[in-house]
């Protein structure tokens, strides 16, 4: 396991996924119910920028650095300008004053009402322990040190019944697109009610496309996908956009996210060949 998130973290991928997690929450949490959060790929929960991790590469400048550059931020994309608050009080219009970064676990964390249960799963050794320290002191909160797929059919179904699982995988491994559908299918057939969110690194689009098509095929729940790209999606060697697939999403959550990806697309785009875009992969039954 090579991947620290700790370099990567609030880079363009960290933006969307964020941004995203934000408003399914927001959707989730407009009913009363409590609900049950699952995050199979937690990572350490919390992100200083000043890091020589991250630092090193600087990812974060070009992702939550660009975005908050625009004093529109705080207006298209209020809940996640209001969570990089609450984290850095002293953040400024323009982005000064943004010293730490949240992750999926800090943001999941915060949204938590009283009768809510989350579940982090991490299973690089340190950063789990780091996890538990930045994160697992609530009592509503179960930290594991354990494989976030294997987790989808260990776990499952959760209670409280309603919810949503976030899967957010390194990516590191040469199959894990197939390990990725085939725990995804286990844990809907376990959680058919679950809202799921998978993200995934777009390199080449046509490569992402077929695997796409062919989950979809598999699918039997209203799935859609989300997706960013910052230049034309076709050198396989590099990042250039990520997406995430929306299983049993919340209703017209499209309308939502439209113009909060278009936004992103106007601060992010590095070469011609962008795109910001929604596409229905399975439609509601
Ligand atoms: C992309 S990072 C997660 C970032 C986090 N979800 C966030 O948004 O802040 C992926 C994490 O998965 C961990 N990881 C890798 N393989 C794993 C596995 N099989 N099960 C659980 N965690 C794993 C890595 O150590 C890394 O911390």
């Amino acid at each position: 396991m090579n991947y620290r998130h700790a370099f990567h973290a609030g880079n363009v991928g960290d933006v969307l996924k964020h941004v995203v997690l934000l408003e399914l929450l927001a959707a989730l949490h407009r009913k009363p119910n409590p609900v049950h959060l699952l995050d199979t790929h937690a990572g350490i929960g919390l992100y200083d920028l000043a890091s020589d991790e991250a630092q090193r590469g600087g990812e974060y400048r070009l992702g939550v650095g660009a975005v908050l550059a625009d004093p529109a931020a705080h207006r298209v994309l209020p809940r996640y300008v209001a969570a990089l608050k609450a984290l850095n009080p002293e953040l400024a219009p323009g982005g000064a004053g943004l010293r730490r970064y949240p992750g999926s676990p800090w943001l999941l964390k915060q949204s938590l009402r009283d009768g809510d249960r989350l579940t982090l799963c991490e299973l690089h050794p340190q950063d789990a322990e780091t996890l538990k320290q930045n994160i697992g002191r609530d009592p509503r909160v179960a930290v594991h040190h354990r494989d976030g797929f294997a987790a989808l059919k260990a776990l499952l179904p959760p209670t409280p019944r309603r919810g949503l699982a976030l899967i957010d995988p390194a990516y590191e491994a040469k199959d894990e697109f197939a390990v990725l559908s085939k725990a995804v299918l286990a844990g809907l057939q376990r959680w058919p009610v679950g809202q799921f969110a998978i993200w995934y690194p777009i390199k080449e689009q046509k490569m992402v496309d077929a695997w796409k098509a062919d989950l979809a095929k598999q699918l039997k729940t209203e799935t859609l996908a989300i997706e960013l790209t910052i230049r034309a999606a076709k050198e396989p060697k590099q990042m250039n956009g990520s997406g995430l697939l929306l299983v049993n999403p919340p209703w017209q959550i499209e309308q939502t996210l439209q113009p909060m990806l278009d936004f992103l697309k106007s601060r992010l785009t590095r070469e011609p060949g962008a795109g910001a875009r929604i596409e229905t992969l399975v439609k509601a039954g």
